[in-house]
């Protein structure tokens, strides 16, 4: 298997509030960009890491990934892109630096910066042994419910119905792809302007089977500002427990 995981790391992070591009804030001083480029160098699988970066910081995201000694003199290579207006398109310009020699493909958000490298490892691993496409996920802890759209702007929206908890699941990253079917499903979604939130959503909507590996619960994503809290807490714990 020759591995390599495309990194979308060019959003805003308008949720998180003000301030720098999300995959640019730092936890415990570092980065979340780094954190996520380190998690997935620690994984034997991963041979490259092709970082995509915002549009215009593709030489900060470089100097960044070398001063935390993340840039790839030790572990896998990494590569620096520039990204596009929508993740989807972040990771299809990622995957279009990817050379010919890679067969599998990891894809995973700057914004999971503590996933775990067992989770890693078990994506790779899944796909190694014959999936096409594989995705770690999570029980929800919630109930969800369906909405409609509110009468009006400022009511209450109506409840249409509660899908049964124990199908769900909550779904994360790294995403593990042929490479072969991740690239055919992004080429396809470019020609019918398909969007989708996650790339094995794309590999669903054209007839594809996806299947899922245990995730974690460190490997959530940060999102709003309470997400950078437990991040912290998470990281704290880790660093004590390694000191003894
Ligand atoms: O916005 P969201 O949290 O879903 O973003 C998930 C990941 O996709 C983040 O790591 C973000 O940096 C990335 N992204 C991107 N290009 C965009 C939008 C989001 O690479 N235009």
């Amino acid at each position: 298997m020759n591995a390599a995981a495309v990194v979308p790391a060019a959003g805003r992070g308008e949720r998180l509030g003000p301030g720098a591009p999300k995959a640019l804030r730092e936890l415990g001083g570092v980065p979340l960009l780094v954190h996520a480029v380190r998690a997935l160098a620690r994984s034997r699988a991963v041979t490259l890491v092709v970082v995509v970066a915002p549009a215009d910081g593709v030489a900060r995201v470089r100097a960044l990934l070398d001063s935390h000694g993340a840039g790839g003199d030790e572990g896998p290579e990494v590569l620096v892109v520039p990204g596009g207006d929508t993740r989807q398109e972040s990771v299809r310009l990622g995957l279009a630096a990817l050379p010919p020699e890679v067969d599998v493909v990891l894809v995973h958000d700057a914004a999971r910066p503590l996933v775990p490298v067992d989770v890693v490892d078990a994506v790779a691993r899944a796909v190694d042994e014959g999936a096409s496409a594989v995705v770690p996920a999570v029980p929800l802890a919630d109930t969800v419910k369906q909405v409609g759209p509110a009468a009006a702007p400022g009511l209450p929206e109506p409840v249409l119905g509660t899908p049964d908890r124990s199908t769900l699941r909550a779904v994360q990253t790294p995403q593990g792809f042929r490479r072969d079917l991740l690239l055919s499903v992004h080429e396809k979604a470019l020609r019918e302007a398909v969007d989708a939130t996650d790339d094995a959503g794309l590999v669903e909507r054209y007839g594809g089977q996806v299947v899922l590996v245990p995730g974690h619960e460190e490997a959530f994503k940060v999102t709003r500002p309470l997400d950078l809290v437990l991040a912290e807490a998470v990281l704290a714990r880790r660093r004590a427990n390694d000191e003894f």
